[in-house]
């Protein structure tokens, strides 16, 4: 199993994951490269739509400097997909036993999702220190990480689920939050209008910090 140490550095790193949905397998590489110029470069594509694997594929193949996971990685074959194409680490929103047991088996580096600490202390137990807190805001958001920091002061969390580019600064300041994820950077309706314009200087704020 890869140490959650990784996982942890990449996302520190990253600050920043969008957490992409895509519908049309065309719009991955100008979608990724927009982002990547706007300095997002750590990107989750979700398993969500039936072109996600084919989409992560594409960015992999075509955008240099992209950092490529999968997403919405529900099952040990979500996972074995994840590692058969080559994807740099892999998301969950959940922590079932039997994907955290293959997990601590795969080379993959993995982000367990938790809602609660019985959750988090199954995935500290495996191993994964690293985890998102999923639905993040939904779980009372900020200050449901500052509790959790209370008892689990060793654990680092990259929360997703209602984050928006105004409260990701709020999140990223806490200690315990490594970055932070969220479909907020590519809104659908400019991915659909081919707006990278857009979503590169969206990006870019979020990057430097300056988002409203
Ligand atoms: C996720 O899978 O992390 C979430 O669906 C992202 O949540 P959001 O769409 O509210 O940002």
């Amino acid at each position: 199993m890869t140490t959650s140490v990784d996982i942890a550095d990449l996302l520190r790193a990253a600050r920043i994951v969008p957490v992409l949905t895509i519908q049309d397998v065309a719009t991955a590489v100008p979608l990724a490269s927009a982002l990547v110029a706007g300095g997002v470069r750590t990107l989750e594509v979700t398993l969500r739509t039936p072109v996600g694997a084919k989409a992560a594929e594409a960015i992999m193949a075509a955008v240099p400097g992209a950092i490529v996971g999968l997403g919405t990685v529900l099952t040990r074959r979500d996972l074995e997909l994840a590692e058969a194409i080559g994807a740099t680490f892999a998301f969950s929103p959940g922590a079932t036993p039997d994907l955290l047991d293959a997990a601590a088996e795969a080379a993959i580096l993995f982000v367990p999702g938790i809602a609660t600490a019985s959750e988090l202390m199954a995935a500290m137990t495996r191993g994964f220190t690293t985890v998102k807190l999923f639905p993040a805001a939904q779980l009372g958001g900020t200050e449901a990480l500052k509790a959790l920091g209370g008892p689990f002061p060793e654990a680092r969390f990259c929360p997703t689920g209602g984050i928006s580019e105004k409260k990701a600064l709020d999140y990223l300041a806490l200690p315990n939050v490594v970055a932070v994820g969220g479909s907020w950077l590519a809104p659908s309706a400019e991915v659909a209008a081919g707006n990278w314009t857009a979503i590169e200087a969206r990006a870019r704020r979020a990057m430097s910090g300056t988002s409203p």
